[in-house]
């Protein structure tokens, strides 16, 4: 085992370019292939519920969205029934009933996809629940957050454009082997089925089979990345984001947005604001106004750590997605830096790169103050888009490391960040080719707004 970590510890020296490090570390090769439709054939039983999948269902935790799919409407297939786990003989099952919708999609016709919000929920507890039928019951469980609070421990992973490759298969399960994750921010990208001809939307299905030991026990949020969008007017769909809005849904309305695709929900000592990068962000579009308004409302007393997601990257080094995210740093930035984020998760490039803390916000057209510059009040930026998608690894590096990137590799993984109390969270990326106890990348991360110190990098090279 040490000799196997020593390895890895040697395959990773790094190179300090202008201060950051771009990793030597060399991928196996591996194509990215996906995993075929036969890999994920529906669940055995008449009509059994299928893709099932959790997000957060009200504001602050007490509430969970509960997703499934069946192949027919039938009397009970829109019930779940939950109850306290480990309630001994006082166990009170409760039933609700689901919204349930179907689409179709050039040729594809959809199952019948329910949804089901159960709220006021017990904090920090135990459920089971059950979807299906007569003999086509199966049974799940998850636990809920602790109340929102300022010193509450709580451990988030990080996983975005994942896709449904053999990669994408180590990465998921990577995640799974740590118990330690207690919810997934997933920054946008999830099926990759617009990758195949006319948007074969049974890779919506296949994907959602694929993640449900994953997605059923625990609570994903989500953000719409551009894979999501599914706008094919050349064979008549002429709506963006139709599929995914029918199977991912969310309380946006408890934000107080009018979309799904931007929101914001608390969980234990977070307040994660979900942005859209595909939607208007300009001045007085709604998503500008909900983003001003919700800034206001963020209380870090309550909830000292301020995330955002949003799908592309606003500091990216990699050659991919140039500027993509641009126009909308120019938007916002400034609005983050005074609201103190502390971290900003994107996807879309299929790498990772963690950011310094810099800000770009004093330039304008005609002073030159085009560089970014360190700034204790600005977010660190993490790219992930790296879960191991169909189109395969990043690896082309803008040459000179801009100085405002801190560490950049190319290869697929995901992160934890394992939030210790108001002031210190713990930031760990792992490759998803190493053992899931190394850290490829860290940083004890500082609160903004409790304790802006400012960090080192790779406090914690091994956890
Ligand atoms: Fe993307």
């Amino acid at each position: 085992m040490k000799i196997f970590i020593l390895s890895i510890l040697l395959l990773s020296i790094t190179t300090l370019i202008n201060g950051g490090i771009t990793s030597k570390y060399v991928r196996q090769a591996q194509p990215a292939n996906e995993m075929s439709l036969e890999t994920f054939p529906s669940p055995p039983g008449h009509n059994a519920p299928e893709q099932v999948h959790l997000t957060q269902g009200d504001r602050d935790g007490r509430g969970m969205i509960i997703s499934w799919v069946t192949p027919l409407n039938l009397a009970g297939s829109d019930v779940v029934t939950y109850w306290i786990a480990d309630n001994g003989s006082d166990v009170k099952r409760r039933k609700k009933k689901a919204s349930t919708s179907s689409y179709k999609f050039y040729d594809y016709s959809s199952g019948f996809l329910h949804h089901s919000t159960i709220k006021n929920l017990e904090y920090d507890t135990k459920y089971i629940y059950e979807v299906g039928t007569d003999k086509s019951v199966r049974q799940f469980s998850f636990t809920t957050p602790p109340k929102v609070g300022p010193d509450v421990p709580y451990t988030f992973g990080i996983i975005g454009d994942l896709g449904q490759t053999y990669a994408s298969n180590e990465t998921l399960y990577q995640y799974m082997s740590n118990p330690k994750g207690q919810t997934i921010l997933f920054p946008g990208d999830l099926a990759y089925q617009d990758n195949h001809p006319n948007h074969d939307q049974r890779k919506w299905d296949t994907y959602g089979r694929f993640m449900e030991p994953c997605a059923a026990y625990q609570p994903i949020i989500y953000a719409a990345g551009n894979h999501e969008i599914d706008f094919v007017p050349n064979i008549g769909e002429r709506h963006p984001f139709r599929p995914y809005s029918h199977r991912y849904t969310n309380a946006f309305k408890t934000s107080g947005s009018i979309s799904p695709l931007w929101y914001s929900v608390r969980r234990g000592p977070a307040h994660i604001i979900v942005l859209s990068s595909y939607s208007g962000y300009g001045k007085y579009t709604p998503q500008y106004v909900w983003l001003e308004q919700e800034l206001k409302k963020v209380n870090r007393e309550e909830t000292p750590w301020l995330i955002v997601m949003v799908h592309s990257p606003w500091y990216n080094s990699v050659n991919y997605h140039y500027m993509e995210g641009e126009s909308m740093r120019v938007m916002f930035e400034s609005w983050f830096v005074n609201s103190k984020v502390d971290l900003v998760l994107a996807g879309h490039v299929h790498a990772y790169e963690r950011s310094e803390r810099v800000s770009n916000i004093k330039y304008n057209i005609t002073n030159g103050l085009s560089t970014p510059v360190k700034d204790p009040n600005a977010p660190i930026y993490i790219t992930i888009g790296d879960g191991g998608n169909i189109e395969g690894i990043a690896n082309s590096f803008t040459d000179p490391q801009p100085s405002y990137s801190a560490y950049r590799e190319s290869s697929f993984g995901h992160a934890l960040l394992e939030i210790k109390n108001k002031t210190h969270a713990q930031y760990t990326w792992h490759r998803n080719q190493d053992n899931e106890a190394i850290a490829a990348d860290s940083v004890m991360m500082y609160n903004r707004y409790f304790f802006p110190k400012e960090e080192t990098a790779r406090d914690c090279f091994i956890c």
